[in-house]
């Protein structure tokens, strides 16, 4: 075992006698490095190698100016993991209690004593200052820990940005991003209204990541998606035994979301009894587990979105009007692409180089007639239509892009059927091998298409499909079908 390394600073030769001695009792686990008089060498040493030392024992007051609480600070500023611990004489004109919290406030891990006069070799209370020396290792260990591993997953978090980022520099797109920044520090509940394919869930991964809960959970809630007789064991779990077929206990969507944040899409569409009982969450910070008597806390940000205007559901008594105030404390309204054309031209330039990357194919080029169309287009699928036909346009054997293409993948018309079904040979080629995943996405997306083209209704499609319906829309929203 390593042992844990000491640096001294002390200017008395009794003092350093006493450390000495009562360190030399656990000589197999302690070890004195290095042993300075005066603060100014003691900082060039940690300067010089801060990973050298663990702990740092100091007397407090030393000749040679740079010493005390000057020392300590400068020390931390160094090397915020060295741990410190203060010597002090039995006589101090401090109260014992405020001095102490002093010396922590500023940064110390501890303090002990040594008596006034050479009456004793050891330093006061022997056994207090090993384990003290023990528990400030600790105490380095894992803030040292602490640091790589949030070093680590902010490396994580900004990986995780970058995929998620708000693409356009309409002045639209630039003041949603002035909104982003400014509110999802304040952990205000936020409601975001679009048009369906505006970036409602884009802009919600946004708030979350860029809000102090970043390492904690972001949890989606679909609220039009769950059986309104599931709803309430969804969003808060139950306890094992709650009913019949419970045997074992199941969290909530709430809980597994405790300190992040909740996105409830589509929140318009959650049943009324369902709506009570958020208020109650959201009010009292409490949530009721089946089969549970007390209620217990949970401390989550809500961000929820709706392609509806809820003030006209209030109107129409489909959505509790207390509710709607809770949820709705900043509106974040993002206008559909027709409306910052601004973005297309930028959107469409972001999708198709980051598509033909990775799916090998060259960046195509547009005709002026290509582009205006594609300009003048509506876009009623907004961002998510825009980024679809991206992908498809790269499939088109032409270069450049012709109007009548345009149209034709707009209206999504089979450019050409023969085509169409040669666009997985197009990989069995040395030349154009790309990464499985992608592959396997493509093949998916175009089976999919295919049988729910051929299929009466989305159950039939899915029972063919030999996968269960909830299973089947989630999978049409991943291959953005
Ligand atoms: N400004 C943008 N920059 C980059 N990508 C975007 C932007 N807006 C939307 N997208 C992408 O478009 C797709 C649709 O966005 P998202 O799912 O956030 O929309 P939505 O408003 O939640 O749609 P729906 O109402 O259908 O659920 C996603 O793949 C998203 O990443
Ligand atoms: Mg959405």
């Amino acid at each position: 075992m390593n042992k844990i390394k000491i640096l001294l600073i002390e200017d008395e030769e009794f003092d350093v006698l006493r450390v000495k001695k009562t360190v030399s009792l656990q000589e197999d686990l302690l070890e004195i490095s290095e042993i300075v008089s005066d603060g100014k060498n003691a900082i060039e040493l940690i300067e010089s190698a801060p990973a050298r030392f663990d702990v740092v024992i100091m007397d407090f007051q030393i000749a040679g100016g740079l010493m005390g609480e000057d020392l300590i600070c400068a020390i931390k500023k160094i090397s915020p993991y060295i741990q410190i611990i203060v010597i002090t004489k039995l006589t101090l004109n401090d109260n014992k209690f405020e001095f102490a919290n002093k010396l922590l406030k500023i940064g110390a891990f501890w303090y002990c004593t040594k008596y006034p006069t050479h009456i004793t070799e050891y330093i006061y209370q022997p056994t207090d200052f090993l384990i003290s020396i023990h528990n400030a290792y600790q105490k380095k260990i894992l803030e040292l820990a602490k640091f790589e591993y949030d070093n680590k997953m902010s490396g994580n978090i900004n990986i995780i940005m970058e995929s998620k980022r708000i693409i356009g520099s309409s002045e639209q797109i630039l003041m949603l991003n002035s909104m982003i920044k400014k509110y999802a520090s304040r952990d205000v509940n936020i409601l975001v209204y679009g048009e369906s394919g505006t970036g409602k869930e884009l802009v919600a991964y946004n708030i979350h990541y860029n809000s102090s809960r970043k390492f904690e959970n972001f949890v989606r809630i679909n609220c039009g998606s769950i059986p309104p007789d599931l709803i309430e064991s969804e969003l808060f779990g139950y306890e094992k035994f709650a009913f019949t077929g419970a045997n074992k206990n199941k969290k909530g969507l709430f809980e597994i979301a405790n300190n992040g944040t909740v996105f409830l899409d589509e929140i318009a569409d959650l049943p009324m009894n369902a709506q009570a009982k958020l208020l109650r969450v959201l009010q009292d910070g409490e949530i009721e587990k089946i089969g549970r008597s007390e209620s217990f806390s949970v401390d989550v940000r809500v961000v929820a979105a709706s392609n509806k205007n809820l003030e006209d559901e209030v109107l129409a008594k489909r959505f509790r009007e207390d509710l709607f105030y809770r949820l709705n404390i900043i509106p974040i309204q993002i206008p559909p692409l027709r409306e910052r054309k601004d973005d297309i031209i930028e959107l469409l330039n972001f999708f198709t180089i980051k598509y033909s990357d990775s799916l090998r194919f060259d960046k195509p080029t547009f005709t002026n007639e290509a582009m205006t169309e594609i300009l003048n287009y509506s876009w009623p699928g907004n961002v998510r239509e825009l980024k679809s036909f991206a992908q498809r346009i790269l499939f088109i054997d032409t270069n450049p892009i012709t109007v009548e293409i345009v149209r034709m993948s707009l209206n999504n018309l089979q450019v050409s059927a023969q085509d169409d079904n040669k666009i997985l040979d197009h990989y069995f080629n040395n030349e154009k091998i790309i990464h499985l995943r992608d592959f396997e996405k493509l093949a998916r997306t175009k089976y999919v298409n295919f049988v729910r083209e051929n299929s009466p209704s989305d159950k039939q499609a899915a029972d063919k499909l030999g996968i269960a319906q909830p299973n089947f829309s989630r999978l049409c929203k991943e291959l953005e079908l």
